[in-house]
């Protein structure tokens, strides 16, 4: 099927990535936030993504005005009527997300489909709660959406192939490079990255280097392009605990168990660089 409006459910860090980079590869893209302020604040972001892209000379003022104009937000359910695929990427919650595609539902065609940008949850587990299974795949973007080349397709059990197709091709036209992931918690990427960044904590929390040496150790030894505590900051340490969780949860391995150091941060307020403070200041 050819999609032609896109609807994102959350305008934060990933759903205001995700919303920019569908508009600016052409679609018409409907963001919807739960109230004003939040809304306000995602557009917001796209708004200094892009102006900042034209001041780095990676993509020109029309290129600009072009995105901004295919983009709309609302915080009404019903302004995603039109979508022919809807992208959730809300709080990284399984009733949340259920209650949120229950409420598309009831607006949309039977045609539309649905995707999820969850990184740990079991997408067969939302797919299941709504009255389309077969619609519905995970599409995981990473962070900075815009920039990252990687989308992680993710066929739940039970995905169409038409689905299937559809969504990938879809990553493609985004100018992105899709791979297809298992449903599994951390898909491929976060399978490998979530045990490598808790380390990174443990790491620090035994003594074993300062922030600083741990991250250098990471960017000039290995090539990163940032060592994992800048990027748990970056990220979020609280998305970062989440994921860990349900990774724990799900292989009960002790590699996905969140070290104590992450809770009492996270508990603290110190998520990173949304809140001014994490490993670093900002
Ligand atoms: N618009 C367009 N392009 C932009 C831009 C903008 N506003 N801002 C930056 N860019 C471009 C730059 O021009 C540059 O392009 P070039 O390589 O062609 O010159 C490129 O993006 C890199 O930007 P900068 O050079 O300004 O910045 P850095 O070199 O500091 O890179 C970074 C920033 C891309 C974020 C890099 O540090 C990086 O790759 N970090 C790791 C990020 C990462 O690992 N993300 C995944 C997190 S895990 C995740 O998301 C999964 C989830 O489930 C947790």
């Amino acid at each position: 099927m050819t999609m032609q409006t896109v609807g994102v459910l959350g305008c934060g860090l990933m759903g205001s990535g995700i919303a920019q980079t569908c508009a600016q590869a052409g679609y018409r893209t409907v963001v919807r936030e739960v109230d004003e302020g939040a809304l306000a604040a995602g557009l917001g972001r796209i708004d200094k993504f892009l102006e900042a892209g034209v001041k780095k000379g990676k993509l020109t003022s029309e290129v600009r005005d072009e995105t901004r104009g295919r983009l709309t937000g609302t915080t009404r359910v019903e302004g995603l009527s039109a979508c022919d695929l809807v992208i959730e990427a809300i709080v990284e919650n399984l009733d949340a997300k259920r209650e949120a595609f229950a409420a598309v539902e009831t607006v949309v065609g039977d045609q539309t489909i649905f995707a999820s940008n969850t990184s740990s949850l079991c997408v067969t587990e939302i797919a299941a709660a709504t009255e389309r299974p077969d619609r519905f795949a995970g599409l995981h973007f990473f962070n900075p959406v815009p920039i990252m080349k990687l989308v992680e397709v993710v066929r739940a059990l039970p995905t169409s192939d038409a689905t299937y197709q559809a969504v990938f091709t879809f990553a493609e036209s985004l100018g992105k490079e899709p791979i297809t992931a298992p449903d599994r918690p951390g898909f491929i990427v976060n399978r490998l990255l979530v045990p490598y960044l808790l380390d990174a904590i443990r790491a620090y929390e035994r003594g074993i280097g300062t922030a600083e040496d741990i991250d250098k150790g990471m960017t000039l030894g290995c090539g990163h392009p940032m060592g994992p505590l800048t990027l748990l900051d970056f990220v979020g340490l609280d998305t970062t605990y989440y994921i860990a969780e349900i990774m724990f949860q799900e292989f009960k391995e002790p590699a996905y168990a969140p070290p104590p150091l992450l809770k009492r941060m996270m508990l603290a307020g110190r998520l990173g660089r949304k809140s001014g403070r994490g490993f670093y200041r900002y």
